[in-house]
């Protein structure tokens, strides 16, 4: 039987994710008994950390292991977040502000945070609201969503329950079928493209292919023609389903001009997410991209790659003003944004938090870990005397202390 949704999501088309249900006393998951307020309340999560237990007691454990783990020994998974914690900021005082804004100008428009929800697959796995239900949540909070091509709901159902939506692309072997995506999402009206270009092939994530991870009967690639996706759902011990699908219809050799042919073909502000090398993020702005994402893909590519946080300045003076350049991969908190923004990011992604809090809660759950984050970044601000997002990216920082 289908799990209540809570009130205000977004119903799903064909029935729930297989999910454990939520333990008794914390029906949507998003307080715990032992969490308990003295009048018997449920507590609410107090950071996006809190989300993630949450998350683990509802999911499947090779969903939790999908969602959370990287490629290899999961050195650059753990090597983003030691390299934020490593960040440090220096806070302005006597600066007069009392309560800062927290708008940020992001390509394509000025939204209510520095933030845009990450593109990440088959959100149906997480709950059944899906896409719909955390599109619906960045709406409420004002930021962009950004829709994979993988994604579990066509791209017109998410542009229907988004605001701003952004498609991004992952590059298919077959270039009518790149074409077809591009022209679907415009239509449908996405306000951007971002292209991912760091999966040649998908990293050795080792959770999946130990958990032989394929893909449940009702989550499907719901973008790509019917049986395009029968790959992912074959099951095999010791294999990753999921790679062996995107191994077969990702076009593995993209190459500048393929990025130039992605320019001319679209008229919507193109971002180019996962550069690390600052030669490349040069490039990327000289090929047109109106923004460079830089990412390691959260740990999920190449193992071995470096921490986000530790290129970033890197690739801000390598570009200049030629484009816009946001951050992801380990993004945690409010003051992990003020840290991206004081190391010269116009603003960041935020990934696996927004699962935790989709799984946990559905589009409530989302809208919480939104708010909370918006919260988090206003104390940021007002603690470093900054007016707004912009002002934060004049402030210091000390690496290491
Ligand atoms: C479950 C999952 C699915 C993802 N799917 C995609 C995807 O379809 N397209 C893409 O460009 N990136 C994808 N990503 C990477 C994210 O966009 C983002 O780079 C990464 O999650 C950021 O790191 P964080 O999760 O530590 O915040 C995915 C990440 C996760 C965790």
């Amino acid at each position: 039987m289908a799990e209540p949704l809570l009130t205000g999501d977004v119903p799903s088309e064909d029935g729930p994710a297989a999910r454990r249900p939520p333990g008794p006393g914390h029906p949507s998951g998003l307080g715990r008994p032992e969490n308990a307020d003295a009048a018997g309340g449920l507590a609410p999560p107090a950071s996006l950390a809190d989300f993630a237990e949450r998350a683990r007691a509802v999911l499947p454990a090779d969903v939790w292991d999908f969602v959370n783990g990287g490629s290899g020994t999961e050195t650059t998974l753990a090597a983003n977040r030691a390299a934020l914690d490593r960040v440090a900021v220096l806070p302005r005082v006597l600066t007069g502000v009392d309560r800062p804004r927290t708008e940020a100008v992001l390509p394509g428009g000025t939204y209510a945070l520095p933030v845009a929800v990450a593109p990440m697959a088959y959100q149906r796995l997480l709950h059944p609201g899906g896409e719909r239900a955390l599109a619906a949540a960045a709406r409420a909070a004002g930021v962009p969503y950004a829709a994979s091509t993988l994604s579990s709901t066509p791209i017109e159902g998410i542009a229907a329950a988004g605001g701003t939506v952004w498609f991004q692309l992952y590059w298919l072997r077959e270039r009518a079928l790149v074409a077809d995506l591009l022209d679907r999402a415009h239509a449908a009206g996405c306000a951007a493209v971002m292209v991912t270009v760091d999966v040649p092939v998908l990293g050795r994530r080792l959770r999946d292919v130990r958990n032989g991870f394929a893909l449940p009967a009702h989550v499907t690639a719901a973008n790509l023609p019917r049986g395009r996706d029968d790959l992912a759902h074959q099951g095999t011990p010791g294999v990753s389903a999921v790679a062996a699908h995107t191994d077969a219809v990702f076009a593995p050799a993209l190459s500048w001009a393929d990025l130039a042919w992605l320019r001319a073909r679209t008229p919507l502000p193109l971002l180019v997410k996962g550069v690390l090398d600052p030669r490349d993020a040069v490039r990327a702005a000289e090929t047109g991209a109106d923004a460079v994402v830089v990412s390691n893909h959260g740990g999920r590519q190449l193992d071995g790659a470096p921490a986000t946080a530790a290129v970033l300045p890197e690739v801000v003076a390598a570009v200049g003003e030629r484009c816009a350049v946001l951050l992801d991969s380990g993004v945690r908190s409010g003051t992990d944004v003020l840290r991206a923004l004081a190391l010269g990011a116009a603003g960041v992604l935020v990934g696996r938090p927004l699962l935790w809090a989709l799984a946990a809660g559905g589009r409530a759950g989302a809208e919480a870990a939104l708010a909370l984050l918006a919260a988090e970044l206003r104390d940021a601000l007002t603690l470093t005397g900054c007016a707004d997002p912009a002002a934060a990216r004049h402030l210091s920082t000390r690496i290491g202390g």
